[in-house]
């Protein structure tokens, strides 16, 4: 049975209220905050810096932050964001101009690095990465918004990520990032996902914890498959 680890993305929070929301989320059964990172540039929509990151960490947060940098380029923000308490950063290939350093500078910073696959990027860039990262994020929606629909093809890349993850023989979350519902949610780990990163489903909601529930009741349905 795998890890099933749910990442509530903080983008469809009430970012007046940015602490609660996060401690709500929490509470109602989030294991770990996903913050997602955009600079008008490499995706057009702009949001938050590592001062929000570290805000969380004052406010006390000590859960996992998960870092999704959608910023060209990256560097300089992998190490300011690795000071601002963040747990997990990832970042898009085609943003940085060495993919393996900014990998190796997230790790050296003592996080744990990931890597983001946009729907129309190949799974090729990952080729000679397997043993430098700790998180594999397929974006099952365009980087840049929440609240957009899950794109159907993604199923098929997630298996083939999956795939590759097991032959890599490396301990690698597979994270599902765009779309994800309740209603969704079990098909993405039945292709083989571990990891599901979820905004608007969870924040357009009042009660978080109904939300929460009502998905790890899905991914509970896995468990007749093993
Ligand atoms: C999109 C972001 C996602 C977003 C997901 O660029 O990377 O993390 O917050 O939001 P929903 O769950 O609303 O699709
Ligand atoms: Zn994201």
């Amino acid at each position: 049975m795998p890890e099933f680890k749910i990442a509530p993305s903080l983008l469809a929070a009430d970012f007046a209220r940015l602490g609660e929301e996060a401690e709500a989320v929490l509470a109602a059964g989030g294991d770990l905050l996903h913050l997602d990172v955009m600079d008008n540039h490499y995706v057009p929509n702009l949001t938050i810096g590592p001062l929000a990151c570290k805000a969380l960490r004052k406010y006390g947060i000590t859960a996992d932050i998960d870092v999704h940098l959608m910023v060209q380029p990256v560097d300089n923000l992998i190490v300011e964001f690795a000071q601002a308490g963040a747990s997990y950063i990832s970042f898009h290939p085609e943003a940085s101009r060495h993919v393996d350093r900014s990998l190796e500078l997230i790790r050296q910073h003592g996080c744990k690095a990931g890597l983001a696959i946009n729907p129309a990027t190949s799974l090729s860039h990952l080729d000679y990465l397997w043993d430098k990262i700790d998180l594999l994020l397929i974006m099952s929606v365009n980087p840049g918004f929440g609240g957009q629909s899950f794109i159907p093809a993604t199923l098929d890349k997630i298996n083939k990520a999956r795939q590759l993850i097991l032959s890599s023989g490396k301990n690698i979350h597979l994270a599902v990032d765009g779309g994800i519902k309740i209603d969704n949610i079990y098909e993405t780990a039945k292709a083989g996902a571990d990891m599901f990163i979820a905004g608007s489903a969870i924040f357009s909601q009042p009660n978080y914890q109904h939300v929460i529930t009502a998905m790890r009741n899905e991914l509970k349905r896995i468990l007749n498959l093993f």
